[in-house]
């Protein structure tokens, strides 16, 4: 069972923890898009030079969208206080427009991070009176459409491709309780 933190910001699971992003993230979370920029490059596209110019402005204004409670913007830290991977949900305070996005550090592909994210920001939003989170998966990105499925959402079709992406999307949605307990799958080697 993951273990609530103080103040609902925070969820664990054995793995990693849940933390939402502050000022105090923003050399481990530098790293973090650093260390894997081509590969996400390669996956879902390059930030850009002035992301990395601006990165503390950036940081600075995404803390502040959590701060007013329009997003939950997340970051997984392992045991050895590194960020392994961030999970979002923005525009929380509008029903039709919250969105789930991920990604995972390259040297832990495939260990089930993103689905212990998920399912740990899924519960935090609940816990935040989130009651509907959308997604959007391009067509060739299997792994993260499995993400989505094994945490409980369902397809709902064709969806616009996000700013700049002339690839392919399928919409998704999950529908929250007031208890949400995400599906946990089978057990994960996490080594
Ligand atoms: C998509 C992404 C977040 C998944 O992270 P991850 O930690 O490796 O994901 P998990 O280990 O929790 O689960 C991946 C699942 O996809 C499956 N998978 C991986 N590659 C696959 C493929 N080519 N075809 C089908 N399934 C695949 C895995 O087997 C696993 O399923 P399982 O748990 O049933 O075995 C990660 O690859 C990533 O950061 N990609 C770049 C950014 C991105 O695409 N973000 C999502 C944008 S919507």
């Amino acid at each position: 069972m993951p273990r609530r933190g103080s103040g609902n910001q925070i969820r664990t699971d054995d793995s990693v923890r849940l933390e939402l992003l502050s000022s105090g993230h923003a050399r481990q979370l530098e790293r973090f898009e650093l260390n894997n920029r081509d590969f996400f490059a390669s996956r879902i596209g390059d930030r850009g030079d002035d992301y990395f110019a601006h990165f503390d402005e950036r940081l600075a204004e995404l803390v502040e969208e959590n701060r007013v409670g329009t997003s939950l913007l997340g970051v997984l830290v392992d045991p050895r206080e590194e960020v392994v991977a961030r999970v979002n949900i923005t525009d929380i305070h509008q029903s039709d427009s919250t969105e789930i996005g991920s990604r995972v550090a390259k040297s832990v592909q495939g260990r089930g991070i993103a689905r212990t994210g998920v399912r740990l920001a899924l519960e935090l939003a609940a816990a935040h009176g989130v009651r509907v989170v959308h997604a959007r998966v391009a067509a060739d990105n299997p792994a993260s459409r499995r993400v989505l499925k094994v945490c409980g959402f369902e397809a709902t079709g064709p969806a616009p491709s996000p700013d700049g992406s002339s690839r392919a999307f399928t919409g998704y949605v999950i529908r929250l309780g007031a208890e949400t307990e995400m599906p946990r799958g089978e057990a994960k080697d996490h080594s």
